[in-house]
Order: structure tokens, then sequence, then C-alpha cells
């Protein structure tokens, strides 16, 4: 009978099958399923994987570097860390609309991932996160919407133009069963339910022109928020929860002063696929407490709200 550990066994076997004795280089984005891919070809070809982690600048607070530890430190993968953050706050400078923000973020990202992955000498092979969803999609909607969706992280076209042939060993599953792989594979739990984040990451929760110091802000904010969360046990039930901070600064009251800071929206939704989505029904006590510790903690905040759309009309995030 079918088991997740058979299905581990077999696509081993099937890796080192077309791999041989060959270099395989894998975009890993901190996501799950770029993460279990990872780690499966890790076990299955040891070192003849290089993974290349493009770090745009517009991760969360530490994100970066928890990245690198699990995968360098932890597990002992070959990892390169790009860190090219100045490349991609510089282009998006000025920049405003959410649509040039994508593609200035996706072209950069394409070619950062190229000039890292064309230092990695010998590699025959390029190994994506793909799952059958995915597969699916790009079939049946292709040009729509739900392309663009991903389209940032499929390095699309790459592949062909690098010389590079494809290494897909999640496309038979779904989400679910990518996480039953990554814990048959002793990923940690608070790794595989980690909630879905953009490949454009912050920049579209940042609606509006993207400073380095609003992201700072909301890196912050968005810690607190979290923290928050996962403090009152509500994470699991959570599809995606958010800070985003808004273009606009509002007088407030602090002390015997007065205030003129950024204000932004806390965003928390359910959902079973990301197509539709439903504000969370946090207690008021919890909005209220949650909001507290965002002007409190957080320099530059003053005034914090809860977005309560759902998708549609909505969307999940603000761009
Ligand atoms: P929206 O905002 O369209 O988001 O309701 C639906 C889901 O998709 C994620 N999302 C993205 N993921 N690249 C990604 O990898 C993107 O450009 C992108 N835009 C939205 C979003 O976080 C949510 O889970």
């Amino acid at each position: 009978d079918w088991t997740m550990a058979s299905y581990k066994d077999e696509a081993i076997r099937k890796i080192r099958e077309t791999v041989g004795d060959r270099k395989v280089i894998c975009g890993l984005s901190g996501g799950v399923d770029s993460s279990v891919a990872a780690v499966l070809i890790h076990e299955a070809i040891g070192d003849q994987l290089t993974c290349v982690f493009v770090d745009h600048g517009l991760l969360r607070l530490n994100e970066g570097e928890d990245v690198v530890k699990m995968f360098r430190d932890n597990y002992n993968i070959p990892l390169i860390h790009a860190n090219e953050a100045d490349l991609f706050l510089g282009s998006l400078e000025g920049v405003s609309d959410p649509e040039v923000k994508r593609k200035t973020i996706g072209r950069l990202f394409i070619d950062v991932f190229q000039k890292y992955a064309s230092q990695i000498e010998g590699a025959d092979f390029l190994a994506q996160g793909t799952l059958y969803p995915d597969v699916i999609e790009s079939v049946s909607f292709s040009g729509g919407p739900s392309v663009t969706i991903k389209s940032h992280h499929n390095v699309g076209g790459l592949p062909e133009k690098m010389g590079l042939k494809l290494v897909e060993p999640l496309r038979e599953l779904f989400k679910d069963e990518v996480r039953e792989l990554g814990r048959e594979l002793g990923l940690p739990e608070s790794f595989i339910g980690r909630h879905p984040f953009p490949g454009p990451g912050l920049a579209i929760r940042c609606p509006g022109e993207i400073t380095r110091e609003k992201l700072e802000i909301l890196r912050k904010a968005d810690a607190v928020f979290i923290d928050q969360i996962r403090k009152h046990g509500l994470y699991d039930e959570i599809w995606q929860a958010f800070v985003a901070i808004l273009p606009v600064r509002t007088v407030g009251v602090m002390g015997d002063g007065r205030t003129y800071d950024f204000a932004c929206a806390l965003r928390a939704v359910t959902s079973v696929d990301g197509m539709t989505a439903d504000y969370y029904p946090f207690t008021h006590d919890f909005l209220g407490e949650t909001a507290t510790r965002i002007i409190n903690e957080v320099k530059g905040i003053n005034r914090c709200t809860y977005d309560i759309t759902s998708k549609p009309p909505g969307t999940i995030e603000w761009e």
C-alpha cells in the first residue's frame, strides 16, 4: 500500500537515475515547496546539489538569516546566498505602480538567479518545487491571472536559455502531500506549517513607493502581529496573516507630544487555496491588544486598522 515513506524512496531513486553523477541547481525561496524539493534532492544526490537563494531585500524580519541557517548549517546543503537587496531596492526607487513593481522584481530575479547559477560549473539540471496544481494551472489558464501568481518563482524560460534540464520531484503532489513529505524528510513542523509568502515579498505590502525606512517599520510591525497570533494559538487556523504599511502619515498623541507617523493595516484570512478568502474573526480584545503593542513597540507607526475585506472582491495582498 501507498505511503509517503515509499513515495520518498521512489522519488530519491528516480532523482538518482535521472541525474547520475551530474550537478543540480535549485532555487530556494524559503517557502515549503522549494525547501522540500531541496532537502529531497540533497538526500538523493548530496553535494551534487547547490541551492541559490535570491535575497531581494524584501523579506521579513530575520528571514534571510533563518533560511541560510536552516539549509547551510542545519542540513549542510551547499547554498549561495545572493544578497542583492541594493540592486532590487535601487531599481524600485520611485516606483509605486503595483504592476511595474512586480515586473521589475520578476525581471531582476531572473537576471540575478542566472548570474549566480552560471557560476556553478558543470550544472546540467535545474530543480523546481513545482506542484501538481501548478502544472494543471499553467496548462488550463495559460496567460491568465493564475499563471502570473507564481510567475516569479518558476524561473520561466531560464532552463532552455541556460541549457538546463528540469528536475521537478513534486510534480505529482498536492500541497498537503508536500507537507507530509516534508515531515517524512524531518523538516521541522514550524517550517512545514508556515503561511504562504508571495515572491515579490514585502514590496506588495507597501503600497506606494518602497523605502528602506518603510520596510524597516513594516518588518517590525509584522513580527509583532505574528507573535501575537502565535501567542494566542491562532497561527494554524489562519491561511495568511501580515501587516501592510500604508502610504499615509496621520496625527496622534503619545505622552505629552504630538506624533505624525505611518498608519498600518493588519490582514489575516482563512482560505483553502488562496482563490477565495474570508477575513479572520479576531476578538476585539485581541485586536485592541495587538494595536497597542504595535504602536508602543514599533517606532514610526501611530495608527493601526484591521482589514475586513473578503476575497472577492478584495485580494489577499494589498497589491
Ligand atoms: P491575492 O493577493 O492575489 O493572493 O489574493 C493569492 C495568493 O497568492 C499569493 N501571491 C503571490 N505569490 N508571487 C507569489 O509567489 C506573487 O506575485 C503573488 N501575488 C500574490 C498571495 O500571498 C496569496 O497567498
